[in-house]
């Protein structure tokens, strides 16, 4: 099977196009490279430099290769930017993912796996429920949300097949079978708590910021559930087998326990045994209090189990990547 990969040149994308080339589908990956590298998409995969707001790029590349399916990750994915770039946002994500449904409907593909995430809810004192409400408190929460949305009119309209998968917060790198990390996390900008605060052992910022710290929360910080990024590669696998026999999923991706942005830190601290200062700050624009999945669906109807659910085995595997690649892709790139 060949499977096209939106955004594979990014974080979540580039380890799953691996994970799909280990399980063996032949991968397509289409990326602008706005926010991605050329270097994290695997050697094996066909590469199409592009952008999903062009049209004419979709149709060609739907011309020259027959996709199976689809897994779309190309997204802006940053709350804080999408809340002073609104218009940015709603374009590069809800229209572009317009015109791709609409490519994979004249090109008759009709398997999409679509990420979407936590931040469609809003914040929770227990254990998220895909049938919970959802009241993003952010700009690109909402673009998610909206595209959710019409994933299920092009499947009642359509008969397009989809899987929608909410991640809660990705994180950690992948390791080979000697435990080099050979791919990881490299935003930019970079907002994620687990890499910003790894970027203070390796001397690339002073201290850490702790954004709000009066939260209705134990200790007045963010909580979040903290997912491999492998666990969630392989999340994307098992929906893709799965989507002939259940053609309308969505699924929450997390391992249903919550740390706080103080407790993420303290455990950096374990990891590197550097002390990590941290600062507090003001809260960031569009950040719930509490986002903890319960996966209870997935787990249950596809036999989704993530293989690292330990925050200090997910914050080791990411210090691994940071301190053998501490510019991200950057020197793979020239
Ligand atoms: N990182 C997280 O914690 C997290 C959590 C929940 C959901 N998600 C979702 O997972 C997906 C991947 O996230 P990520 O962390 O890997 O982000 P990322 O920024 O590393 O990857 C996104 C990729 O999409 C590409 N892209 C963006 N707009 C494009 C366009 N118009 N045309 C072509 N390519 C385009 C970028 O160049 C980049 O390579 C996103 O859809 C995001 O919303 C991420």
């Amino acid at each position: 099977m060949h499977i096209l990969v939106t955004g594979g040149a990014g974080y979540i994308g580039s380890t799953t196009a691996a994970a799909l080339i280990r399980s063996g589908y032949r991968v397509t990956v289409f990326d602008n490279l706005s926010r991605g590298y050329r270097a994290a998409v695997p050697p094996e995969a066909a590469f199409v430099k592009g952008d999903l707001c062009d049209r004419a790029a979709l149709d060609t590349l739907f011309q020259m290769s027959k996709f199976d399916a689809v897994m779309h990750f190309a997204a802006l994915v940053e709350a804080g930017e999408s809340m002073q770039k609104a218009g940015l946002y709603f374009r590069n994500n809800v229209c572009c993912s317009q015109l791709l449904l609409d490519a994979m409907v004249a090109h008759g593909v009709k398997r999409l796996i679509f990420s979407s995430t936590a931040a469609v809810y809003g914040s929770k004192d227990t254990l998220l429920y895909e049938d919970d409400p959802c009241e993003p408190a952010s700009v690109y929460g909402e673009t998610k949300l909206m595209i959710e949305r019409m994933i299920r009119w092009y499947h009642r309209c359509e008969g397009l097949g989809y899987c929608i998968l909410r991640y809660f917060n990705a994180c950690g790198a992948s390791l080979d079978e000697q435990g080099h990390a050979v791919r990881g996390e490299a935003h930019q900008p970079e907002t994620h708590l687990i890499p910003l605060t790894l970027q203070v052992p390796l001397g690339q910022r002073p201290h850490v910021s702790i954004f709000g710290t009066d939260y209705p929360t134990p200790d007045g910080t963010c909580i979040r559930d903290y997912v491999h990024v492998e666990d969630l590669a392989s999340a994307h696998v098992l929906a893709l087998a799965a989507l002939d026999e259940r053609p309308a999923m969505t699924y929450n991706l997390g391992n249903g326990r919550g740390y706080s942005v103080r407790e993420v830190i303290q455990a950096a601290r374990v990891v590197t045994g550097h002390p990590i200062p941290a600062v507090e700050a003001a809260r960031r624009p569009g950040d719930g209090a509490i986002l903890v999945a319960s996966a209870e669906k997935i787990n249950h109807e596809l036999g989704w189990r993530p293989r690292y659910p330990e925050l200090h085995d997910i914050i080791a595997s990411a210090w691994a990547w940071h301190r053998t690649h501490p510019h991200g892709y950057a020197e793979q790139e020239t």
